[in-house]
């Protein structure tokens, strides 16, 4: 077994935080507005055994505007259907000369395992309740735009934490850079091992404490899909921790509001809240490209 390729991306919790800024200073340098060449010849291959809209349009608008191709597998239409292996998959996807994998899987420690067994990069973009990590630096980066430094910014991460791979790499990215983090979210969502996380955590149990002045407030979808047995009440939800303009009022003036996606509006936070002028949820989508380039540059060795 070997070690991941360079340039892969497994995770936030095990990056050195040197890399992390170096990943958000080259996506300073980043214009998904003028198309580049840095990656002329490159194959991107995006492998995505889950859902999304958000991380796998941009990834492939990254990957083009810097000039490499793309190619894209999804579980349902492939051979994986047909029962071919994980790996097996990866070696095929080598064998038609990929470059570089981007994948995303419900399971935990999948590209991990990717990674091991191919001589390329693997960049993972989900892999089951575990990480996201670029989502959390695209998260970083549009924080950073606004706030200018991490260090005692006061983050409330409101929502469905347990079965979020988001809220976990921005703990171990947010951690590492000196934010303080409040976790809110009912007991079956945020179970108290979630202070394990990372040291200094706080978990409350009421939406107002984590929200109370916060200079970031980051909501989280209830993932309905994972729920496998557990008993939520959305009405009980909807009532105790939908982020409200009332309960956003409650944060810091120039407080952000932030959301990964998908949001379902009416549901974690309300219709107002999802538009209202400190939203930066379509700037995190915007910034995702940007950041999404830089982790495409670093990993084909551009990152100079
Ligand atoms: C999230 C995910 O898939 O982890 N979305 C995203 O990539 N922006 C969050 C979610 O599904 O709720």
């Amino acid at each position: 077994m070997m070690k991941a390729t360079r340039g892969s991306l497994l995770g936030i919790e095990h990056l050195e935080a040197g890399e992390i800024l170096k990943i958000l200073t080259l996506a300073r340098r980043m214009n998904p507005q003028k198309p580049q060449t840095l990656l002329r010849g490159k194959k991107v291959l995006l492998l995505f055994y889950e859902a999304s809209t958000r991380t796998r349009s941009s990834f492939e608008i990254a990957a083009k505007s810097l000039g490499a191709m793309t190619t894209l597998v999804l579980s349902s239409g492939s051979s994986i259907e047909k029962g071919e292996s994980l790996l097996d998959t990866g070696y095929t996807l080598r064998g038609v000369g990929a470059d570089v994998i981007v994948m995303r899987h419900p399971h935990a420690g999948a590209p991990h395992l990717m990674a091991q067994h191919l001589d390329i990069p693997v960049i993972n973009a989900g892999d089951g309740m575990h990480e996201h990590p670029s989502q959390a630096l695209l998260d970083a980066y549009t924080i950073l735009r606004r706030k200018k430094t991490f260090k005692g910014l006061q983050i409330a991460i409101v929502g469905d934490i347990y079965h979020s791979r988001v809220a976990r790499s921005n703990i171990h990215l947010l951690s590492k850079f000196g934010a303080k983090i409040t976790l809110a979210g009912p007991p079956e969502l945020l179970p108290e091992t979630a202070a394990t996380l990372a040291p200094g955590l706080h978990i409350v149990r009421t939406a107002e404490e984590a929200v109370r002045g916060a200079d970031v407030v980051m909501v989280l979808r209830v993932q309905k899909e994972r729920l496998a047995g557990m008993k939520i009440s959305l009405q009980d939800y909807i009532a105790r921790y939908q982020i409200t303009l009332q309960r956003l009022k409650l944060a810091k003036k120039d407080a952000l509001l932030m959301h990964p996606g998908p949001i379902i509006r009416g549901l974690e936070l309300t219709w107002e809240v999802a538009d209202c002028p400190q939203s930066m949820i379509v700037e995190e989508v915007r910034n995702g490209v940007i950041v999404r380039m830089a982790i495409l540059a670093r990993a084909l060795g551009k990152a100079k």
